[in-house]
């Protein structure tokens, strides 16, 4: 098998260009000055050598057929509940996209002949890591088996192709290992099966990492005696989870202070559904007209000063330790120790968050608020855009709050195998096998909405 051989990574390449060009200068320099030229030819050895060792790091791909497979989930961080036996705001659900190239001039994406598993590592079973399977039928009104998620996946399984990619969606990972370890960030194996192309390794496999958390700390405030516990008898109770519907029921419930919209109290609902009554986009869930998103009634909510003015996206969102905002793009991630989903720049902050007129999961951040209009996505949300030749703009830069380079080594996993550099997927030998020119793919060649 002839490895392909390459450099060290786009971004070093691209210093690598610099130097080059800067040889040439001297070059000319040669012809003019004896002296000068015995110095530069002092300088030049080490970096011709250094040419000659584009030889000495090889590509993991091997042939003209060779198929590029790129993964990601969609969102960057999936959200469940320590518990559902009282109430339930997000389901386990993680959503995983693969793309497939196939190398070549050009390269295609490839979505026949081909099929595509997945596996998560060390994570095999549910068992004893959550009671969401003791509650679905009751919560979602569907009975599920044990391991089995709202989309019929489980935590290995078929990926199936949906028109440019391959998704499984639903796949009810939960944050522990079979070990039962603590780590909110899984990794999926990606494994292709039955590739015919000539060449073509069947079992080639990437690592993906599939992003859950239940770190969604309530308890700061809605514990028995903080903050949120003000208005409930004794303080509350020692279930933070009843205490919330307790206060719930305190402001909307039977005899609660603002006219009630039901005849029962969520403490005799239990396990109570929020997405029952306030609409949830991410669970397709209609809600009651006229009663607030499950957003809107979260984030307006707590955004007032009394309410939770030491709260911050990390009090509900995971959280202190997972630090779901990972990417290492200084400006797109931490600003010193805040990170920027606080400070507005993206999200707009909690009043951001909070504002009436905004679609929940549908009005995000985009890049072209802070890049500018050449990397505009219209109207499609990031995760679901694409750009250079079809590839998605998740599969050259990851998912979102993970944008590669990411802090998180995991993540970076992928561009590693892909080009032995963290940073998004610039180099063109990853999927051409024509020498191609071009600074990163968006200079150089980008049809569709884009430059
Ligand atoms: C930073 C503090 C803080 C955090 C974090 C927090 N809350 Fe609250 N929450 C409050 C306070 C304060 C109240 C109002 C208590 C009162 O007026 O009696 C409240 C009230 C509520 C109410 C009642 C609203 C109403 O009008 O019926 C619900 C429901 C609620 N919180 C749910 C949650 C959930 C779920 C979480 C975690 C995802 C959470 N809260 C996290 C501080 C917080
Ligand atoms: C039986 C219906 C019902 C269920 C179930 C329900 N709520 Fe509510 N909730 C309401 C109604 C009605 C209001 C008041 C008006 C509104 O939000 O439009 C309200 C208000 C709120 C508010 C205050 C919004 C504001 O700005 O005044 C928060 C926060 C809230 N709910 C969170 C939750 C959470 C979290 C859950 C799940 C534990 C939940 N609700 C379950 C009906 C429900
Ligand atoms: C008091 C708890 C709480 C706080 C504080 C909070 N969130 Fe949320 N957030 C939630 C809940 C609960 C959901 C799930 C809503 C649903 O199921 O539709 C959510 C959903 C979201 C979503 C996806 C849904 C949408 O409306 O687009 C985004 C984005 C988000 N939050 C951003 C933020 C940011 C940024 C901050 C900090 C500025 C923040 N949140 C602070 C509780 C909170
Ligand atoms: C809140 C503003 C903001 C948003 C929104 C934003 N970025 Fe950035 N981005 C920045 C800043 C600031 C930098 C650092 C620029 C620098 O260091 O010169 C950056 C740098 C980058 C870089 C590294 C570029 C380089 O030359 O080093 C990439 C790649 C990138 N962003 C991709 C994206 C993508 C993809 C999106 C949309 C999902 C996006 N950005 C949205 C602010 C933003
Ligand atoms: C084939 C791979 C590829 C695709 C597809 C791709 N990008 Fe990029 N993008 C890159 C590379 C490589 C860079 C340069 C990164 C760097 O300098 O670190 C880049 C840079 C960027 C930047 C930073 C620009 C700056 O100001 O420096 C933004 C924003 C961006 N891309 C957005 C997008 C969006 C939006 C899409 C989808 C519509 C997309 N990209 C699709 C590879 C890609
Ligand atoms: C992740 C895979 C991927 C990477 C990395 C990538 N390309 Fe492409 N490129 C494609 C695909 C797919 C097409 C579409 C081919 C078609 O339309 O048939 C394409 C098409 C092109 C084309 C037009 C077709 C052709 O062959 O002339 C050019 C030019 C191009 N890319 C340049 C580049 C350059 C320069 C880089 C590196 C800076 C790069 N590409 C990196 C996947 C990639």
């Amino acid at each position: 098998m002839n490895l392909l051989k390459m450099s060290v990574t786009s971004k070093k390449h691209t210093e690598g260009q610099h130097e080059q060009r800067k040889f040439s200068i001297l070059r000319a320099n040669t012809r003019l000055a004896g002296l000068i030229l015995i110095l530069v030819v002092l300088c030049l050895l080490p970096a011709e050598s250094w040419a000659g060792k584009e030889a000495s790091i090889q590509l993991p791909v091997s042939s003209e057929n060779d198929y590029v497979l790129i993964g990601w989930n969609d969102l960057g961080m999936h959200c469940i509940n320590p518990s559902y036996k009282e109430l339930a705001l997000l389901p386990p659900f993680n959503n995983l996209w693969v793309q497939v190239i196939q190398r070549g001039d050009p390269p295609k994406i490839v979505t026949s002949g081909i099929s595509l598993e997945y596996s998560i590592v060390n994570n095999t079973t549910v068992k004893g890591k959550t009671d969401f399977w003791q509650y679905v039928q009751q919560l979602f009104g569907i009975s599920l088996p044990e391991g089995i998620g709202l989309t019929g996946n489980g935590l290995s399984g078929k990926m199936q192709l949906v028109g440019d990619h391959f998704e499984a969606t639903g796949i009810p990972v939960l944050p522990y290992d079979d070990k039962m370890n603590w780590n909110p960030f899984q990794i999926a194996k990606v494994t292709l099966r039955d590739n015919p192309g000539k060449g073509n390794k069947t079992g080639q496999t990437i690592q993906v990492v599939l992003p859950v958390s239940d770190e969604i700390r309530c308890d700061m405030c809605h514990m028995q005696g903080m903050d949120g516990t003000v208005n409930l008898s004794n303080g509350g109770t020692d279930s933070v989870d009843t205490n919330i519907l307790m206060v719930h029921d305190y402001y909307h419930g039977v005899n609660g202070i603002s006219p009630p919209l039901t005849s029962q109290n969520l403490v005799d609902m239990q396990p109570v559904l929020c997405a029952k009554c306030h609409s949830s986009n991410a669970l397709g869930a209609p809600g009651i007209p006229g009663v607030k998103s499950v957003s809107l009634a979260m984030h307006s909510w707590h955004n007032g000063v009394d309410r939770a003015s030491d709260g911050t996206c990390y009090s509900c969102h995971p959280g202190p330790l997972t630090q779901c905002l990972r990417t290492g793009i200084s400006g797109m991630g931490y600003m010193g120790t805040t990170p920027t989903c606080q400070t507005g720049s993206c999200h707009g902050g909690i009043s951001g968050m909070g504002d009436p007129n905004r679609n929940p999961w549908v009005t995000e951040p985009n890049c072209e608020q802070c890049h500018g209009s050449n990397y505009s996505t219209g109207g499609t949300l990031y995760r679901h855009s694409k750009g250079h030749g079809g590839i998605y703009c998740a599969a050259c830069h990851n998912s979102p709050h993970e944008w590669w380079p990411s802090k998180l080594w995991a993540d970076n996993l992928l561009p590693m195998k892909l080009q032995r550099a963290p940073y998004a997927i610039g180099d063109c030998r990853v999927c051409h096998t024509r020498k191609m020119d071009g600074d990163n793919p968006h200079s150089t060649y980008y049809p569709g909405n884009q430059k």
